[in-house]
């Protein structure tokens, strides 16, 4: 029914009935409100007007009862909304594990979207229906948001920094996407569609030739001309200058200041970008920075390199490789 409706988009993720019940629930809640006030000023009005010049009105002290009714409901009815409202969050903040990956890149204007297997678009992202997709955002240049309403989704995306926004699509067909934040002369223009597929028609396209080779691929051919070889080993066991990337990702770093935190992609590309904010404990800070040297996309091909090297096990190797 909603669907006929002009203005209101089609659903089309998996969340997308909470986002929309949630909604509702909320605009009914201010819509009741609004008209049993309005109706209220109108009666009261009418029956309270003064019917005379004399007319003294009678001194109203209030009633408890109806102070704890007007503080009790309205109490019961935020909390409702906050409650609500963190869960539906919660689910849009956490992507499932099994998630396909995908890199987003804004810039003025326009959206350039990888995928993993090295397939490049351009305001198009062709995905499989009833998958789980991730998306890792950061922008070339300024502020820009990535909004797809028929998924009920939107996040920002900001230079120097990564975000995430995930979705799972429950019906093919194609699906406006627009960017949300005003970001220069042509944001309008910043607009593409999501291609929803069905798995057999989204292999086909894979198929289609990623000519570029893989993002890992890419990466890894980039980590030997940057000669990031030089300091850093990636064999089981072996030592550099810097330390060994295998099955680094995802893992705890222990740093010289103490603290210890997972190298997930953030902190990757700071390490990259610039690798004195946050030095492995045992390490001297000799790493020059590769600011101005290698693009975001180049970035993004590292990090999936660093990713596809080695095991994920390697934890407790890495601990104490790290602490040596
Ligand atoms: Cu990008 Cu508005």
């Amino acid at each position: 029914m909603r669907t006929r409706l002009p203005l209101f988009p089609e659903s089309a993720s998996s969340f997308s009935g909470q986002v929309d019940a949630l909604y509702f629930f909320l605009i009914a809640v201010s819509a009741f409100f609004t008209i049993l006030i309005a109706a209220l000023i109108v009666y009261f009005a009418i029956k309270y007007r003064r019917r005379s010049e004399a007319e003294v009105p009678q001194p109203n002290m209030g009633g408890l009862k109806l102070e704890i009714a007007w503080t009790v409901i309205p109490l019961l009815l935020t909390v409702v909304m906050f409650g609500w409202g963190a869960s539906v969050f919660m689910t849009l903040a956490r992507p499932p594990d099994d998630a396909i990956e995908i890199y987003v890149m804004g810039k003025q204007w326009m959206w350039k979207l990888q995928h993993m297997s090295g397939q490049r678009e351009i305001n198009e992202l062709h995905i499989p229906v009833d998958r789980a997709v991730k998306l890792t955002m950061t922008s070339e240049d300024v502020i820009h948001s990535f909004f797809v309403p028929a998924f009920r989704t939107k996040w920002d995306v900001l230079p120097g920094k990564y975000t995430t926004l995930w979705f799972r699509p429950t019906k093919t067909g194609s699906f406006h996407l627009f960017c949300t934040e005003y970001c220069g002369t042509k944001h309008s223009a910043m607009i593409g569609y999501i291609h929803v597929m069905d798995p057999a028609q989204y292999q086909a396209w894979l198929a289609g030739g990623a000519p570029e080779g893989s993002l890992a691929a890419n990466g890894q051919k980039l980590f030997q001309d940057l000669a990031c070889t030089n300091c850093h080993q990636v064999g089981e066991g072996a030592q550099g200058r810097g330390p060994n990337l295998r099955g680094l990702f995802g893992q705890p770093v222990q740093l010289a200041s103490g603290e210890t935190l997972k190298a997930d992609e953030t902190y990757l590309r700071e390490s990259i970008l610039m690798p004195g904010a946050k030095i492995v404990a045992g390490y001297e800070p000799v790493m020059p920075t590769f600011q101005g040297l290698v693009t975001e996309e180049g970035v993004l091909q590292l990090i999936e390199y660093i990713k596809s090297i080695g095991p994920k096990e390697g934890a407790a190797g890495l601990k104490s490789e790290a602490k040596k």
